[in-house]
C-alpha cells in the first residue's frame, strides 16, 4: 500500500463498490418501504444512503485503519493533507428513491486534494467505471475514452442543479442552457453527479458542467475524466474543483469552446 497506494487500493475499492452496490440493489426492488428523510429542501437521507456508508466505512476502514474518511452521510475524520478515503454510498439518492434505475456508488482514494484512485460502479446496468492516477480509466475492465472530433452541434451535453444552493445556481444554469441549446445536439439532467462524469469520461456524452457539488460528488469522477484524456477545469478560476465542487468536465476539445459560454467565465472575464 505505501509503495503503491493507487494500485493496491483499487482492486479493494471496486470490490467494496460491487458489494455494497449489490445490497442497494436488492434494497431498490422493496424502495417504497426505505425510511427516509430531507437533510434540507431537495437533499433526501434513507436508510440505505446510511447502511451504505457504514458498510463501505467498515470495510475500508477495516483494511487499512491508518487512512482518514470523508463520506457524505458520515463526515471527514483524519488530517484532510493526508490520505483519505471520499465516499458517495449513493450518488442519485433521489432517483433511487422513486424507483428510477440511475444512481451509483463512488469510492476515491486521496492524497491531500491530489485523487489517487477513483471507482464509480452502477449496479443496476452492471458497469463498473475505474481509474488509477497514471494507469488510465476503464469501463468493466475494458480502456474508455472521452469523445473525439464531435462538433458542437452534435454534442451531448448534461449538467445538473445542486440540491445544496439550488435557488442561488438556479439562475445560473438556466442562463447557461438558454445560451447552450439552440448550438448543440441536447443537454441531459440525469441526477446523479458521479455517473454524469463517468459517461464523459466513457465518451457517451460530451461535457457536463454543474456548481456546488461535494467533494464525494466529484472525487471519483473527475480522475475518471482525467485518466481518459478529459479536460476538467474549475468554473471558479483558480479555486481547486474538489473543494468548490463547481468545473466543467469535457472531452479535450470542447472544454477551451464551452467555457467561456458559461456564465461564470463569461461574467467574469
Ligand atoms: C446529488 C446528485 C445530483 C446533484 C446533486 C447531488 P446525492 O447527489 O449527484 O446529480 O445534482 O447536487 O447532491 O445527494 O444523490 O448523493
Ligand atoms: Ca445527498
Ligand atoms: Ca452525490
Ligand atoms: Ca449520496
Amino acid at each position: 500500500m505505501r509503495d503503491d497506494p493507487g494500485g493496491g487500493a483499487l482492486h479493494l475499492m471496486t470490490r467494496v463498490a460491487q458489494e455494497v452496490g449489490a445490497q442497494l440493489l436488492d434494497r431498490f426492488e422493496t424502495v417504497k418501504f426505505i425510511p427516509r428523510t430531507e437533510k434540507t429542501a431537495g437533499d433526501f437521507v434513507s436508510d440505505a444512503d446510511l447502511t451504505a456508508e457504514r458498510m463501505i466505512r467498515d470495510r475500508l476502514q477495516g483494511a487499512h485503519p491508518g487512512i482518514g474518511w470523508l463520506g457524505e452521510e458520515t463526515g471527514a475524520s483524519g488530517d484532510p493533507n493526508g490520505l483519505r478515503w471520499i465516499v458517495d454510498p449513493l450518488d442519485g439518492t433521489t432517483n433511487f428513491l422513486h424507483g428510477l434505475p440511475h444512481w451509483a456508488v463512488s469510492i476515491a482514494l486521496a492524497q491531500g486534494d491530489r485523487v489517487i484512485a477513483g471507482v464509480v460502479h452502477d449496479p443496476f446496468k452492471s458497469e463498473t467505471f475505474t481509474a488509477g492516477a497514471g494507469t488510465g480509466a476503464y469501463l468493466n475492465g475494458a480502456p474508455m475514452r472521452v469523445s473525439q472530433d464531435v462538433p458542437l452541434s452534435h454534442a451531448l451535453l448534461a449538467t445538473g442543479v445542486p440540491a445544496g444552493g439550488r435557488v442561488t445556481y438556479l439562475s445560473h444554469s438556466m442562463r447557461d442552457i438558454e445560451g447552450l441549446m439552440p448550438d448543440c445536439a441536447g443537454i441531459r439532467r440525469w441526477g446523479a453527479a458521479t455517473l454524469d462524469l463517468a459517461y464523459v469520461a466513457a465518451g457517451r456524452i460530451d461535457a457536463y458542467w454543474e456548481r456546488n457539488l461535494g467533494p464525494w460528488d466529484v472525487a471519483a469522477g473527475l480522475l475518471l475524466v482525467t485518466e481518459a484524456g478529459g479536460d476538467m477545469r474549475p468554473l471558479w478560476p483558480g479555486q481547486s474543483v474538489l473543494e468548490t465542487g463547481s468545473f466543467l468536465a469535457s472531452n479535450a476539445d470542447l472544454g477551451p469552446l464551452l467555457a467561456p459560454r458559461l456564465c461564470d467565465l463569461r461574467d467574469s472575464a
